[in-house]
């Protein structure tokens, strides 16, 4: 069975924030995989002791991806600069708003909390969706 080298990313010294912020994205790499892993397991039986564990199990290592995302914006500022971003970006993308206007978030002059118009011409439809 393969295995993650356990020294794969180990350094003869104390690592960096910017060297432990690459660790724990290894981290948080092996914490979705076994995610992964854990759902595939549990639509795989119907043995529902296995699968109470198994959703257990699958949840600990939700929180743990979720715990590692958190330690990586305290160690990596530029991406932790992105996490902010991407929420109004988000919002931005999902209510219709311009390329450009989602482009424009954390650039200068651009808006921190973009209006955008949501009048029913304006709204997403499949029709718009493939223009
Ligand atoms: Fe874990």
């Amino acid at each position: 069975m393969p295995q993650t080298n356990p020294f794969h990313s180990l350094v003869p010294r104390k690592m960096t924030d910017s060297e432990l912020a690459r660790s724990i994205r290894l981290n948080i790499e092996a914490e979705l995989d076994a995610i992964n892993l854990y759902a595939a397991h549990l639509d795989a039986t119907d043995n529902e002791e296995a699968k109470a564990i198994l959703r257990h199990v699958m949840d600990e290592e939700r929180e743990h991806a979720s715990l590692f995302w958190q330690l990586i914006a305290r160690l990596d500022p530029e991406q932790a600069q992105h996490d902010r971003e991407a929420s109004e970006k988000y919002r931005l993308i999902t209510s219709g708003a311009s390329h450009e206007a989602v482009e424009a978030v954390g650039k200068e002059g651009g808006s921190a909390r973009a209006e955008v118009d949501v009048s029913p011409h304006k709204q997403l439809t499949v029709g718009n969706l493939r223009r």
